[in-house]
């Protein structure tokens, strides 16, 4: 019982999110990536903190549901001080292994009175590297702490960071449809946040049914009218109005298309 009342309460949580987020999308998309530069040989602790505080405001999104000052609109704890009650939040954690854990492994401590809503920062979507992932640490720790600046350690992580060839935009023009629906699936679609696939890293999709073998119980026109009208048939076990009745504006006929072309491929 005790679960479900959970269940009920995390799908809640979830529906709440979505009909917030996606209001939020045309506001975060005109906020283009700002660009980093560091030298590893010449790092200092400035740059370290503040190339943490640009990434905490683009590319790890993480002002989707965060604030920095209060704010009751955000859905996650506002970062001020945080540098701070990290040292207390738990017994054996130091401030900076706090604050790495909630970002990586963000289930594993889920602060009172929030749902358990947050993406790891190191998986798509924000997909952050090692470095980028210390460096927010160090923003974080100097909000209202002192930031360790690790400089051996972050110089190290830079030059890898470095090394890593940078992952190539998708061609979306050279893909089957397949293919390309299981991109706007896993990205603009925001289909990945509530339904497994096997190419869905996000273990938290299960407000949704598994969508793992989908194209072996349903059919195409029936995995269309799903995406195109929610309720006009809930699967079964699953609350009616959870699933956004909104991808018919999100999606362009062609993208639509895609998705349905995915779906159907997964037996
Ligand atoms: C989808 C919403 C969402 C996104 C995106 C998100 N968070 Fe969170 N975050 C939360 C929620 C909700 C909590 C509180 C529940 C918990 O502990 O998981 C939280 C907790 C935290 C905490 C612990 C705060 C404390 O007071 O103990 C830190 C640190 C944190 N997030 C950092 C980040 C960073 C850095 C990013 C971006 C890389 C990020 N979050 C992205 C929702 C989000
Ligand atoms: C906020 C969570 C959420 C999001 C986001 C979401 N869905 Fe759903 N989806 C659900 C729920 C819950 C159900 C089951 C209830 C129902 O049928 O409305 C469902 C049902 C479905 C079904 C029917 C499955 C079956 O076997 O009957 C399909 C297909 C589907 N969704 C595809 C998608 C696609 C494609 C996207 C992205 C374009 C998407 N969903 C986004 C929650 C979501």
């Amino acid at each position: 019982m005790q679960v479900i009342g959970r269940l009920v309460l995390f799908v809640a949580a979830v529906t709440f999110f979505y009909a917030w987020f996606v209001t939020k999308i045309p506001q975060s998309e005109s906020l283009p990536p700002e660009e980093i530069k560091l030298d590893p040989e010449t790092l200092t602790c400035a740059q370290v903190v503040e190339a943490g505080r640009k990434t905490l405001t683009s590319k790890g999104q993480c002002l989707v549901c965060h604030s920095i000052e209060p704010d009751p609109k955000a859905r996650g704890p506002a970062f001020s001080g945080v540098g701070a009650r990290a040292a207390k939040r738990r017994p054996g954690l130091t401030a900076p292994e706090y604050i790495y854990q909630s970002m990586t492994q963000p289930q594993a401590f889920v602060v009172e009175g929030y749902p358990p809503i947050m993406p790891p920062a190191n998986k798509p979507p924000a997909d952050l590297n090692e470095f980028e992932v210390s460096a927010v640490v160090d923003y974080l720790l100097s909000l209202g702490g002192s930031p360790t600046c690790e400089l051996d350690r972050l110089k190290e992580l830079l030059r890898a960071a470095a090394r890593e060839a940078p992952k190539p935009a998708v061609d979306m023009a050279s893909l089957s449809p397949a293919d390309r629906g299981r991109e706007i699936f896993l990205g603009k679609g925001t289909c990945m946040a509530c339904h497994i696939t096997p190419h869905n890293p996000n273990p938290q999709a299960i407000v949704g049914p598994d969508l793992s073998k989908v194209g072996s119980r349903r059919d195409a026109d029936f995995i269309r009218k799903s995406i195109l009208d929610p309720n006009a048939d809930v699967t079964e076990g699953y609350p009616p109005g959870v699933m956004p009745p909104i991808f018919a504006s999100l999606l362009t006929p062609e993208e639509l298309n895609d998705v349905v072309a995915y779906l159907s491929s997964l037996r």
